[in-house]
């Protein structure tokens, strides 16, 4: 039997076995430029879902809007879990497949099967106090962002009221770094080493492999001591949610916790900034409006952070686009492509049927983001404060020759060159400022109290939203300040 795929080619449904379709490498040079080409040519050569190569391990690459739907909202029909892939059972995936040590940490957004449920409880739990704008925590935690965001701008600013500076190596990743110590409930700055592991794994260097040794021991530690002493911090709400877990599987759900934070939200933080100084999209105009929330909605919907998300597997024999997918095959959900479909992209275009909240950058069904308040939030107020404390802001290369970092899941950018300039006098975050509708407010000195109730006021508890910042004893201690130091003037 044939059928048309997309405008171009005709694909033979029977017989039509992953394995034997030969498929053509998804991660190539031009994936790593122009990822849309890509994605546009498999439309037009298979239609909405499409066989591809990951590194010697074939897999469907889901590329249509509808098609993504079906799968992401049908857990019992395409559920995660590694244990349902046949091809890994039956022996055909690598052992040093450069996949296999994302893929194999089984923690909840890898987890299929029974134990996935009672665990993403859990982590609703934990993560309500910080995403709950009544809450204390939730209110600690803008605080504290703001003050960070300060600081590293402060940093910045060392090398003069004017100048060049790399935003992604001086804001956009140490930022979400700072948070997710603050969200582990590290003591000072003493998690700062670990915390960088984290970069090394993800940068995937010669050292990644020592670095994520050294990370999940840290970790370990760290559980050991919520465990004995829990605090008002993620490990501690965690464990209280879910009694049963061994420090080894607490470790592992860290470490997911840790990559999300430091890497998605850093991406977040520099998509925002790139459009909104290459002024695409009118986001300039909505942002001067005070919208930043909405403008980073637009952000995600042009560029996902998670453009391909992690697999799940075929249950049955089950038609997708113009193939059958046979039980066990792996499908790998595009967000990126699935936003380029006409039948998105169109619709959003227009303005009507499909609402810009469709888009799928934090994934759809019951295995949604469940930190997507936590991370707009991290990304809303850092981007806030930047384009506050800098009165100019300009990108130092033209739009389409900043790097980009090839991932087979990421799309982020390697660094963000700026020309800036530092407004004259920094401004406090005000009550107009992205999130400050409960009044934060952060001062960016060194081993000073951070009040809440600046500008607006109307904080509930002042003593809960207050944060205590690292003295500047402690900052000369910590690696990542020493690090970030030793970056201040990079661009002259
Ligand atoms: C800009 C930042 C972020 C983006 C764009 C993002 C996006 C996503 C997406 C698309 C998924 C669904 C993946 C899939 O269906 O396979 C997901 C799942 C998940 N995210 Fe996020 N995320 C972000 C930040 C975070 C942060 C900061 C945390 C933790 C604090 C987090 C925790 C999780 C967890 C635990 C899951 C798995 C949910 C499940 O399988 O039930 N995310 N995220």
């Amino acid at each position: 039997m044939e059928s048309q795929a997309g405008d171009g080619g005709s694909v033979e449904l029977d017989g039509a076995w992953l394995e034997t379709l030969s498929p053509e490498p998804l991660l190539t040079r031009d994936y790593e430029t122009r990822p849309s080409l890509v994605y546009e040519r498999l439309r037009q050569r298979h239609g909405p879902v499409a066989p591809v190569d990951l590194l010697g391990v074939p897999a469907w690459l889901v590329l249509g809007y509808r098609e993504a739907l079906d799968v992401l909202q049908d857990d019992a029909g395409w559920p995660k879990g590694l244990e349902n892939w046949r091809a890994r059972s039956e022996g055909r995936v690598p052992a040093d497949w450069p996949l296999g040590p994302s893929l194999e940490v089984n923690h909840v957004l890898i987890q299929g099967g029974p134990g996935y449920r009672p665990l993403r409880t859990a982590w609703d739990a934990a993560l309500k106090p910080f995403q709950d704008p009544r809450h204390a925590q939730a209110k600690r935690l803008k605080t504290a962002v703001a003050a960070y965001a300060d600081d590293l701008i402060s940093l910045v600013g060392q090398a003069g009221g004017t100048g060049l500076a790399d935003l992604s190596a001086q804001f956009s990743r140490p930022l979400p770094l700072m948070v997710a110590s603050h969200l582990l409930g590290f003591p000072g700055s003493q998690g700062d080493d670990a915390l960088m592991d984290m970069w090394r794994v993800l940068d995937a260097g010669p050292d990644a492999e020592l670095a994520l040794e050294r990370l999940l021991a840290a970790l370990a530690e760290l559980a050991a001591v919520k465990l004995k002493q829990p605090g008002d911090d993620f490990p501690s709400y965690l464990l209280a949610a879910h009694p049963d877990l061994s420090l080894d599987q607490l470790a592992r759900e860290l470490f997911m916790l840790l990559g999300m934070t430091s890497d998605h939200v850093g991406i977040l933080i520099s998509n925002t900034v790139v459009e909104v100084i290459s002024g695409e999209g009118g986001v300039r105009a909505s942002l001067s409006a005070g919208m930043v929330r909405e403008s980073m909605n637009r952000v995600v919907m042009r560029k996902p952070p998670l453009v391909n998300f992690v697999p799940r597997f075929a249950a049955r024999d089950t038609p997708l686009g113009n193939y059958t997918i046979r039980a066990g095959d792996p499908v790998w959900v595009s967000s990126a492509a699935a936003h380029a479909d006409p039948l998105f992209a169109d619709k959003v275009a227009e303005g009507t049927a499909v609402s810009t909240r469709a888009h799928l950058a934090w994934g759809a069904g019951q295995r949604q983001c469940p930190a997507r308040e936590l991370a707009s939030t991290v990304a809303a107020v850092g981007v806030g404060r930047l384009f506050e404390r800098f009165s100019n802001l300009e990108l130092a290369l033209p739009v389409d020759q900043l790097p980009w970092r090839s991932s087979p899941f990421m799309r982020g950018l390697r660094s963000l060159p700026v020309r800036y300039e530092l407004a004259a006098m920094p401004p406090q975050p005000s009550a107009h400022a992205p999130d400050a509708e409960a009044g934060d407010t952060a001062e960016a000195a060194d081993g000073v109290r951070v009040e809440a109730g600046g500008a607006g006021g109307a904080v509930e508890s002042a003593d809960a939203a207050d944060v205590v910042l690292p003295d500047s004893a402690v900052r000369q201690r910590s690696s990542l300040w020493r690090y970030l130091t030793g970056l201040i003037g990079v661009g002259r």
